[in-house]
């Protein structure tokens, strides 16, 4: 059997065993949805965002790209976020990064990768401003472990640098913005960065809706 089958077999088991506990299910799902969490998190296979949070379908609005990265040029990127906070009013914007990542470990290298050079910069540029801190720790692995942490903690505060999380802010006091780190070796996550509605943040970045400066 081609290996895909067994994912359409999967999908028809799937089925029934949610009928089983609630004949309605999909009824209830069809209409509307009511996530109150938006999540940003990396595309490796390994990271599947509702198993890891026990989420059902209906409950997380999910972007992923390789290295959970929060670009502000990025229309995907900004437009799911667009549509989580001002349409479907999500509570929580959770960026889930995760130790091992291929992304942030080739960035950390001089290797030429081609098209993907343009999308690992971005974590060449978080190196960059914390290259002090991660070039005095020693051991490989640990450098390689911090650099995730520092990378989910700059993607949160790109998140709030967007007018569309300020807005919401200002006029809604959410969504709160979480940084969280899953690690593969153990299957925990923890949360290593947050910002809630009204943070400080640099002032270049801290848009002025009533233009009274
Ligand atoms: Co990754």
């Amino acid at each position: 059997m081609d290996t895909y089958r067994k994912l359409l077999l999967a999908n028809q088991a799937w089925v029934q065993d949610k009928l089983s506990v609630d004949a309605d299910f999909f009824n209830k799902q069809a209409n509307t949805q009511q996530p109150d969490f938006m999540w940003i998190g990396c595309s490796d296979s390994r990271v599947p965002a509702e198993d890891v949070t026990g989420t059902e379908p209906g409950e997380l609005f999910v972007h992923r790209n390789i290295a959970n990265l929060v670009i502000h040029t990025d229309l995907n990127m900004l437009s799911v976020l667009q549509y989580a906070v001002e349409v479907l009013k999500v509570k929580h914007v959770i960026v889930c990064g995760h130790y091992n990542c291929g992304g942030v470990k080739n960035a950390m290298t001089r290797h030429d990768f081609g098209l993907i050079n343009k999308w690992l910069r971005h974590i060449k540029d978080v190196y960059r401003m914390h290259h002090r801190e991660l070039e005095a720790i020693a051991d490989g692995q640990a450098r390689y472990d911090r650099l995730v942490e520092l990378n989910v903690t700059e993607q949160v505060q790109n998140l709030a640098q967007t007018s569309i999380v300020q807005r919401a802010w200002k006029n809604e006091q959410r969504p709160i913005i979480h940084g969280w780190v899953y690690d593969l070796r153990t299957g925990y996550v923890k949360e290593t960065a947050c910002m809630e509605p009204g943070a400080k943040m640099d002032e270049i970045y801290d848009f002025d809706f009533d233009g009274t400066t």
